[in-house]
């Protein structure tokens, strides 16, 4: 019997772990940081998602030898020319502050007429030292104020194209189905599928 396969998950989020396991399935481990004995800080000082997927990934394939995948997240805002992009989590303050994050973000679209944005995940995984990047976007608008109690982060004032509520209104099924990081998800877990080592 073949044993299967080990990845390291470079991430401390359980959420986006227990999600992982589960789409993976029983022929892939998805180890997560804790796992292999990681409680480093990674830097994040890339300066696009593709940088800061590529950064976390190699930390942990050059400094414990796994083979590894990290994701990175933005919310892009076509009327903000992208922003606040890589810059997501610490855009009003350093810390994960949605609520101040969301207010600054309404804030700065107060003016604008066009209110188009998308959510984009971005996965690098580092096999054999080898990068192959997967990616997923969902498109959508920012509406005036928060609406529901679902989801994390900016998911109470972005509704997606075609939707008449916003992703924290939907169930967490709703939300997989159509979103940034479960479209480059199931990239991921395809890719793993076929070349299973
Ligand atoms: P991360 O790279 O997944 O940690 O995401 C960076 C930041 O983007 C988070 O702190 C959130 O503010 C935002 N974000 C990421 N994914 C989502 C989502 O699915 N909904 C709403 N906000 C998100």
């Amino acid at each position: 019997m073949t044993e299967p396969r080990r990845l390291v998950f470079a991430t401390n989020n359980s959420h986006k772990l227990s999600e992982l396991r589960q789409i993976a399935g029983d022929g892939i481990i998805i180890l997560s940081l804790a796992d292999i004995g990681c409680e480093d800080d990674i830097p994040e000082t890339g300066s696009t998602l593709e940088e800061n997927s590529m950064i976390k990934a190699r930390w942990v394939y050059e400094r414990y030898g796994y083979d590894c995948f990290a994701d990175d997240t933005g919310l892009e805002v076509t009327a903000l020319g992208g922003e606040p992009g890589v810059r997501s989590a610490r855009y009003a303050t350093d810390g994960h502050d949605s609520a101040a994050n969301m207010a600054l973000l309404l804030r700065n679209l107060s003016d604008k007429a066009d209110r188009s944005a998308g959510f984009r995940t971005v996965i690098t995984l580092i096999e054999d030292g080898k990068a192959s990047v997967f990616s997923g976007e969902v498109r959508g608008e920012i509406i005036s104020e928060p609406s529901g109690s679902g989801g994390f982060g900016y998911d109470p004032v972005f509704r997606p194209e075609g939707w008449d509520k916003t992703f924290a209104e939907a169930s967490p099924e709703e939300k997989n189905a159509v979103s940034h990081r479960g479209k480059a998800v199931a990239r991921l877990i395809e890719y793993l599928k076929t070349i299973r080592k």
